[in-house]
């Protein structure tokens, strides 16, 4: 998921060499403490756990971990953010200025922030400096923008009376990220969640809470008052589920697997808490025989292997009307081998590391089940390292993949494309159906009748027609069906999530 709106896959093709010793040092950039009410503080029973470079194994720090104790503490710091008046009643132009003050303190320091968000997670730093971090700096202006305009109405009510609305913050929200997009996901909550006044406790996946700490940390240095931001890395059954169950927090905003999506639903329900997730995806990019071949084949290339494919909105099951099936299937396994998998930091590299060993082992899996289950195998599904470390595997593409098969079912989160025949528009549109999942899809055709109507028959929050992987901070992100609800980005979407209406009645005659 991710980027500028014109950012992430319109990357240019090449980037000018960054020389070695320009390479940014992060290690000024790294914490590795909890951060609750503005101070670094260590976890109540002392425990710590490790964070790796995947693309060297290379341990970077261990990060103290937060349990129930600690979530415990961050929660009543963002209670008492929220009964203080110099964050409950701050002038909303305030409030904005502190977020414009964010987003200007990160573009600062975007190339260490970049860094550390590579060193940890294994993107391409490209990708972490060139479409991340401006998306980033977007997102924090966009809701800066925001903050100041959070207003209810005047209503036309029967009788002598005068009613009005008020939109007020939920309160404290916690909210709980993945590893794939670190800073982006915590990004594109924290923002709008400030912006309407709220007080955050933000748990970061554990293999990649860096970034998230250095967040709460600028925060602060531009003018957050303590206990506004508070970062709890841990992990999810401890420290995850006790900010899901406690009943200091009103409200959840979630992204992650649907499984544990699911769980997080339950433990919520306990405290009815307002609950949002964004969750997993397969989703269809749909290419019709009228299509630019050409720009249909980068499309569904950039659609799954941006990010090696570790992407909610992954275009993961690729359909191509028979006609062109077997030219589409040549060009993209073509595209797959020029991705270059190598050190992340090197400006030529395509394909960095895979998270972890543990999501590694995951998508070779998957690779075994293809085989397994009759795909063709017709390039990539290797698992490899780069100078001899690492975690890395190439570019893989599965023609002949039946709708049903595992890898054609299953969020695999990784550079594997399966490439699905159709007959003619409804097939297409039967076969992009064929999911429990309804995050996003992309349909290419030059036909602009086709092109609305497969629009409107698919079940996905985003659409990209002769496009994929387009974002915006302003344009509305979130699933269909079993990939969630509630909407990331767009100050309706914010609106909604972030604030609870008041309904306020005067009597005029008295
Ligand atoms: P996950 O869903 O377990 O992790 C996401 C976040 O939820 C992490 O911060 C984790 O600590 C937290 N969490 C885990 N269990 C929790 C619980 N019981 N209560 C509260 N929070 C909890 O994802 P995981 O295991 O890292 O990845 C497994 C698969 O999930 C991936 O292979 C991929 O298919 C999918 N996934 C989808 C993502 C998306 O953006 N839609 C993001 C990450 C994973
Ligand atoms: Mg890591």
């Amino acid at each position: 998921m991710l980027g500028a709106g014109s950012g992430f896959v319109r990357a240019p093709s090449s980037f000018p060499p960054l020389p070695r010793q320009a390479r940014p040092d992060m290690s000024d950039t790294v914490r590795n403490r909890l951060w609750i009410a503005n101070e670094w503080v260590d976890a109540r029973a002392g425990a710590a756990f490790p964070t790796h470079n995947p693309a060297t194994g290379g341990l970077i720090t261990r990060v103290a971990e937060a349990r129930a104790e600690d979530v415990d503490d961050a929660v009543q710091a963002a209670r008492e953010a929220m009964g203080n008046p110099e964050w409950r009643r701050m002038n909303p132009h305030k409030r904005s200025k502190l977020l414009w003050k964010l987003a200007e303190a990160l573009e600062a320091n975007a190339d260490e922030v970049a860094a550390l968000e590579t060193a940890d997670n294994g993107k391409p730093y490209f990708e972490s400096r060139k479409v991340d971090l401006p998306s980033i700096v977007e997102n924090f202006r966009y809701f800066a923008g925001m903050a100041d305009k959070v207003q209810g109405s005047t209503i036309p009510v029967s009788g002598p009376f005068f009613n009005y609305t008020m939109r007020e913050p939920v309160g404290v929200v916690g909210i709980i990220t993945p590893w794939n997009f670190p800073l982006s996901l915590a990004a594109w909550k924290v923002a709008p969640a400030l912006a309407c006044g709220n007080a955050v406790v933000l748990k970061p996946a554990e293999q990649t809470p860096l970034t998230a700490l250095r967040l709460g940390e600028l925060a602060a240095e531009v003018g957050f008052p303590p206990g506004v931001l508070n970062v709890v890395p841990g992990f999810g059954p401890t420290a995850g589920a006790a900010l899901v169950r406690h009943p200091g927090v009103d409200a959840i905003a979630f992204t992650g697997s649907t499984a544990v999506g699911k769980t997080v639903m339950r433990d919520a329900a306990e405290t009815l808490k307002k609950v949002s997730l964004e969750l997993g995806g397969k989703s269809p990019n749909i290419v019709f025989s009228d299509a630019s071949l050409k720009d249909a084949v980068r499309g569904a290339s950039t659609g799954i292997f941006y990010g090696m494919g570790e992407v909610c909105a992954a275009g993961s099951r690729v359909l191509v009307e028979q006609s062109v099936y077997d030219d589409f299937v040549e060009q993209l396994a073509a595209r797959a081998d020029q991705m270059a998998v190598g050190d992340p930091m090197e400006s030529t590299t395509r394909l960095g590391a895979i998270v972890s060993e543990e999501q590694l082992d995951r998508v070779m899996g998957y690779v075994e089940a293809g085989k397994s289950d009759g795909a063709r195998l017709v390039t990539g599904g290797e698992r490899t390292t780069v100078n001899g470390k690492g975690n890395f595997v190439t570019a893989t593409v599965f023609a002949d993949v039946d709708p049903g098969m595992k890898i054609a079912q299953e969020e695999i989160f990784g550079p594997v494309a399966a490439v699905i025949a159709f007959e003619d528009v409804d097939d297409a549109i039967v076969k992009a159906n064929q999911t429990i999942y309804g995050l996003a899809a992309g349909i290419w055709t030059r036909d602009v009748g086709k092109a609305h109507r497969v629009a409107s028959e698919i079940q996905a929050g985003t659409v990209w027609i002769n496009t994929y992987n387009q974002y915006d901070s302003g344009s509305p992100f979130g699933g269909y069906t079993q990939s969630g609800f509630g909407r990331d980005r767009g100050w309706e979407a914010a609106l909604e999530k972030y604030t609870q209406v008041k309904s306020v009645w005067v009597a005029l005659d008295r």
